[in-house]
C-alpha cells in the first residue's frame, strides 16, 4: 500500500486524514531527510484531495525570508517576505492562518489566480525553530476548516520530532536504495 498514492476525496474529512497520516507514516517509515519528507507530504497530500497548489516555503533568513521548497501544482512565487501574503503572515506570527476567501486577505499573494482559499501552517524543528510553513490552495472557496489544520498540523509534527541531522550508514543507505 505504501507505494500508490490516494485519492480520499470520497471519504469524511476525518477519516480521510487518519487514513492519509498512516500512509504518510508507512512511506516515510525509517527516512530522516527534511526534504525527502517534504516532498512526500505534498504529493501525498495534494492527491488526497485534489489540491491546487500544495507545498513548503522554507525559512531561509529567520524572521526575514521564506523560499519555496517541494511542491506540487503549478509554478509557485520564488520567494516571500516574512509578513507578506498568507504564508508571511503564518511565518511571522507563527501560527496556522486559514482563508476562507483570498480576495478578502489584504496582500494576498497571487501565484495562480484559480487559488480562492487556502490553508497556511508554521513547521517548527525539535528546537521550537520555525523551519517552513505549508501551504495548500484550492480553486474552492472556503475549502479549509478546523478538521484540516488538525489533521495537517499532526502530519507536520513529524519535523518537531526529527533529530539532528544524521550521517547515513553504508547499511542504511543500501536499505533506503531499494525502496
Ligand atoms: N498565496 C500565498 C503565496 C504562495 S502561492 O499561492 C503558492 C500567499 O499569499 O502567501
Amino acid at each position: 500500500m505504501a507505494e500508490v498514492t490516494l485519492d480520499l476525496r470520497d471519504l469524511p474529512r476525518t477519516e480521510a486524514y487518519d487514513t492519509l497520516q498512516r500512509h504518510v507514516d508507512a512511506v516515510l517509515e525509517g527516512v530522516d531527510d527534511e526534504i525527502a519528507e517534504m516532498a512526500t507530504i505534498s504529493c501525498l497530500v495534494h492527491h488526497a484531495f485534489g489540491h491546487l497548489w500544495t507545498g513548503f516555503y522554507r525559512v531561509v533568513v529567520p524572521g526575514a525570508l521564506l523560499r519555496v521548497g517541494p511542491y506540487q501544482g503549478t509554478l509557485g512565487c520564488l520567494e516571500i517576505a516574512f509578513g507578506r501574503g498568507v504564508c508571511g503572515t503564518a511565518a511571522t506570527e507563527r501560527r496556522t492562518v486559514v482563508v476562507d476567501d483570498v480576495n478578502e486577505f489584504p496582500g494576498h499573494i497571487a501565484c495562480d489566480g484559480r487559488s480562492l482559499s487556502e490553508i497556511v501552517l508554521p513547521v517548527t524543528d525539535a528546537e521550537g525553530r520555525l523551519i517552513a510553513v505549508f501551504d495548500v490552495d484550492s480553486e474552492h472557496r472556503a475549502t479549509f476548516n478546523d478538521d484540516d489544520r488538525v489533521g495537517l498540523e499532526r502530519m507536520l509534527e513529524r519535523f518537531a520530532r526529527r533529530g539532528s541531522p544524521v550521517t547515513a550508514t553504508a547499511s542504511e543507505v543500501a536499505v533506503s536504495a531499494v525502496r
